[in-house]
């Protein structure tokens, strides 16, 4: 996806990825960030309040990355958290006491900025991403992130007659390929719904599978 149309989408507050209150398998499956003796990095993060569910839980720094600048000041102002900026070459680091968002692309994101992560939580952020990007977004996390154990909850249906999305579908199978050079993988969850936003009524999907993977590196 190009830049201008995730900042159309903010713009026009066609946001309906957003949640308004913290996603159910975060909390059924949260007590994994309790773990976490380093920081939380909640890539494609947008304005999610699952940051700050992280962030009471494991009681560590979150660090996000987030495109679009109204996201990244929406989260905070929406919140009433204060906070400090500092330009970093293309991007820009926007800091409180316990939440630090990186504003630009994430592929810009240097490992030392990552190197207290100890956890990723991508809750639809890899479906955001079209096939070719995905894997460019595998090898960021390979590369940056290596020493972190990953939460994915993503989305899976059968897109085989016509491509949709975002969010893409990500399958079980492109994880495997995605990842497992580097990280166990396990599949948490399985929830099945009937979808109902329209462009996937339209397209006559009628089961849609949100899956929790849990990712750790091999050793
Ligand atoms: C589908 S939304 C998910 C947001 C969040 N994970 C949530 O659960 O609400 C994807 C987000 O990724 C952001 N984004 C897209 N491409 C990006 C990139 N290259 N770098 C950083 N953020 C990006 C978009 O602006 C959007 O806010």
């Amino acid at each position: 996806m190009e830049a201008r149309f995730w900042e159309d989408k903010w713009e026009n507050k066609v946001i309906g990825f957003n949640q308004s209150t913290v996603n159910p398998f975060l909390k059924e499956f949260g007590n994994y960030f309790k773990e976490s003796t380093g920081d939380i990095f909640v890539p494609l993060c947008g304005k999610s309040i699952d940051m700050l569910y992280l962030q009471d839980q494991s009681k560590k720094n979150i660090i996000g990355s987030e495109l679009v600048e109204s996201a990244v000041i929406e989260f905070f102002n929406e919140n009433s958290i204060d906070y400090q900026v500092q330009a970093k070459n293309s991007l820009k680091v926007y800091t409180s006491s316990n939440y630090q968002l990186i504003q630009g692309d994430i592929f810009q994101i240097s490992k030392d900025q990552l190197q207290s992560v100890q956890w990723v939580y991508d809750r639809a952020s890899i479906v955001a991403l079209p096939k070719a990007m995905r894997k460019q977004y595998a090898e960021f996390l390979i590369q940056n992130v290596p020493q972190a154990n990953i939460m994915f909850i993503l989305f899976e249906y059968d897109d085989s007659k016509k491509l949709i999305g975002p969010p893409f579908s990500v399958t079980s199978d492109e994880i495997q390929e995605l990842f497992s050079s580097h990280y166990s993988i396990e599949l948490i969850n399985s929830h099945q719904t009937e979808p109902k936003r329209p462009k996937f009524v339209e397209q006559n999907i009628k089961l849609i599978s949100e899956n929790t993977y849990i990712l750790k590196p091999l050793t």
